[in-house]
């Protein structure tokens, strides 16, 4: 299955994800952190590729996203870019690169745009990183919200459970989303809240909405990729659907050439010079 699932085969730009909410088209996004699944998930037809600070948790194997630094999501991201010809590529800002001042803020977002190639950055927050949002937008660098359950709060959060149940807590995420949007965010993902709420959200703004746990009601879905390929047996929240099962499939794999050099199967005659 050589080439792209997709009729067009243009780069995605975050204009056209606009154009793809007013027609009523979903967006389709998963998270990659290296060449090589960059360039499956690209060649796949995939609009949007996440170079989501959860590579964290699935590359370097940490209990949450806050220990990644600046330098490796530099890395991962200008991994994934080269491996990418059609998606738009978006990294996440690392915890502690836009939250302390929002000077700072733009220093770090135009070093990850210069050094790694992506075309957009994500943040974590509403009101209370708005600055820093406005400095990197006026600096001409495309940003997409967070809002709902942000990981790198998970330490005041105190549980990954579903948040803005509490009215409350619902009225200052429609309040985050308007400013978010307003002050010229492209996109906003929205990450486990009650699925109601996301589409209310998602038919009061103009830009798109993109769910994890958020349900169907957004303008499109994402996913980490590990999780959607079944690479990890551990964790299977209500949201997730799995579309493969690659952790038994390698393992298998994996298993087997273990047996074949062991029994001296492996290299045959064929495979050899
Ligand atoms: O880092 C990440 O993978 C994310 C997604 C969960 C949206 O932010």
């Amino acid at each position: 299955m050589a080439g792209y699932l997709v009729e067009d085969t243009r780069k995605v730009t975050t204009h056209r994800l606009y154009e793809m909410k007013q027609s009523g088209k979903k967006i389709a996004m998963l998270t990659s952190y290296d060449y090589s699944m960059a360039q499956i998930v690209d060649g796949a037809g995939i609009d949007v590729i996440l170079v989501g600070d959860s590579a964290s948790n699935m590359m370097a194997g940490n209990v949450t996203t806050l220990p990644i630094t600046l330098d490796q999501m530099i890395y991962h991201a200008r991994s994934v870019v080269r491996g990418v010809k059609r998606a738009l590529v978006v990294c996440d800002m690392p915890f502690g690169t836009y939250q302390v001042d929002p000077q700072d803020a733009v220093r770090n977002a135009v070093r990850i745009m210069q050094e790694t190639g992506c075309d957009a950055l994500k943040l974590e927050g509403g009101v209370e990183i708005l600055p820093a949002v406005k400095l990197i937008l006026d600096a001409g660098i495309p940003v997409m919200g967070h809002l709902g359950l942000t990981p790198q709060s998970i330490n005041k959060f105190g549980t990954y459970a579903v948040r803005a149940r509490e009215e409350a807590e619902a009225n200052k995420l429609r309040t985050d989303a308007q400013a978010l949007a307003e002050v010229g965010c492209f996109g906003i993902v929205l990450e486990k809240i009650p699925a109601d709420l996301a589409t209310e959200v998602s038919k009061s703004i103009k830009v798109p909405t993109i769910s994890i746990g958020a349900g169907g009601g957004c303008d499109g879905q994402v996913l980490v990729v590990h999780d959607m390929l079944g690479m990890n047996k551990g964790f299977s929240p209500k949201f997730l659907r799995r579309y493969a099962n690659l952790y038994d499939i390698m393992t298998d794999a994996i298993g087997q050439y273990v047996a074949d050099v062991k029994s001296g199967d492996f290299p045959n005659e064929n495979e050899q010079y």
